[in-house]
């Protein structure tokens, strides 16, 4: 009998999203990796084994045993694109689009990002590290194990650099696992209005090399965890070149590229991303397939974010199917922020693909874990349950797997195991 640390015993069923080759494409995103009768075996916070509940009981003594009573296991889920730090909200702008605004004219009106901005330059960085827990303390009841954390709403260097100092704090006291991406380019500042080529000169002139100074002595450079630039790539935003730019010098100061792209016009910043390398584009509504060949032609994820299409209303769903067609591995995020998305919920997102994106369950517990995963450069560590992978488990309320994208509004999942530790049992 082997020793260890926690047994997860009698689950009707473990989906586990196995994937021991990269991310699923096409056909294998509908592949859930059932196993039933199902148990986990974790020691140190790693998955030693996933297999049949009684084989497992036999071949194991654990110090402490879960009795999942005929409910389902699958992976902590992984947001792998949100604004989760903020100050302020955007309920006012919430009534001025159900009255007919639009988002981009609420945006070239100096609302929207910029208005957040103000917010959040004037919090303390203990507020911002206050409300942002308890973001993410909802998001982790609803089953998020990973949480991607952007910046944005500084947009100059002391207010991007205060932003990551409070990412970095929650990474080192809030249980999640955090991952930081670099968002100077998010909007053009009041102090640089008209005049988005001097902006993007000074992201690259003095915020990067701050950020990458930052990066080096944070939390992030101990771990080894990815670190991400990313940029806004629109109309009253930035244009193709300018967002060309800005990756390539965060590529060259050594982070990670992902783009905002294709949410509501294609300026052809899917293929430029694609040419230098993205880790993931993300939006997608817009996307033309041309471009999206050529996503599919590289190693990124292509990620959808359905919360953002429904809580803007007015326009169509980034094509998943399309997207799986082409060949490209499909993620999806809840973008959580105050404007385009104030949701945490990865369930939601998961109902809303399957509803409006026609995304069938197992395709969106994929997109949400072991996709989402390598959207975030993680997929070797995090995402499915698999021998040697991190322990991030949820043990959901239901037998099937399927429930997580059937019920909705609620939450379906009942207990979240953290690196082989209890941390949340919801009621
Ligand atoms: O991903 N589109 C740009 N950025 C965010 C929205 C941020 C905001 O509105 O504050 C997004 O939707
Ligand atoms: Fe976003």
């Amino acid at each position: 009998m082997q020793q260890i640390d926690l047994l997860i015993h009698s689950a009707a069923q473990a989906a586990t999203c196995a994937a021991p080759d990269g991310p699923k494409r096409g056909a294998a995103l509908a592949d859930a990796g059932l196993i039933h009768n199902a148990a986990l075996a974790i020691h140190d916070g790693r998955i030693v084994e996933v297999g049949d509940s009684d084989a497992l009981r036999a071949r194991y003594t654990a110090r402490q045993s879960i009795d999942a009573g005929g409910k389902a296991l699958c992976p902590g889920l992984v947001d792998c694109h949100t604004h989760t730090v903020y100050g302020g909200d955007r309920v006012h702008e919430f009534e001025l689009r159900i009255q007919g605004a639009s988002y981009m004219e609420i945006m070239a009106a100096g609302g929207g990002i910029v208005s957040t901005m103000r917010h959040t330059r004037l919090a303390s960085e203990e507020a911002l590290v206050e409300s942002a827990t308890q973001r993410l303390d909802a998001m982790l009841a609803l089953g998020s194990t990973t949480v991607e954390i952007k910046t944005g709403y500084g947009l100059d260097t002391a207010g991007e650099l205060k932003m990551l100092r409070v990412i970095e704090q929650l990474a080192r006291t809030h249980v999640c696992d955090i991952v930081p991406t670099f968002l100077g380019a998010h909007a053009v500042p009041p102090e640089y209005a008209g005049d988005a080529e001097g902006y993007c000169r000074l992201v690259i002139e003095e915020m990067l090399p701050a950020v990458a100074a930052w990066r080096q002595s944070s939390v992030f450079a101990e771990t080894g965890a990815p670190c991400f630039i990313d940029v806004f790539c629109e109309d009253h935003a930035f244009d193709v070149a300018q967002s060309e730019r800005i990756l390539q010098a965060g590529l060259d100061a050594g982070l990670a590229a992902k783009i905002h792209v294709d949410q509501f016009h294609a300026l052809g910043g899917l293929s430029m991303a694609a040419r230098l390398g993205v880790t993931s584009a993300d939006h997608l509504d817009v996307s033309r397939p041309d471009e999206i060949d050529a996503l599919a032609r590289t190693e990124a994820a292509g990620v959808p974010l359905p919360a953002a299409t429904f809580n803007l209303g007015g326009h169509a769903y980034a094509n998943a199917r399309g997207l799986i067609e082409r060949g490209v591995p499909l993620a999806l995020a809840t973008d959580l922020n105050p404007g385009s998305a104030p949701c945490p919920s990865l369930p939601l997102v998961m109902a809303i693909a399957c509803r409006y994106q026609r995304l069938l369950p197992a395709e969106a517990l994929n997109a949400c874990t072991i996709n989402a995963a390598h959207a975030l450069a993680l997929g070797d560590r995090i995402g499915s349950l698999e021998a040697g992978k991190q322990a991030d488990v949820l043990i959901l309320k239901e037998g099937d797997y399927r429930h997580l994208a059937y019920f909705f509004g609620g939450n379906p999942v009942e207990t979240v195991i953290k690196r082989g530790s209890l941390v949340r049992v919801n009621g």
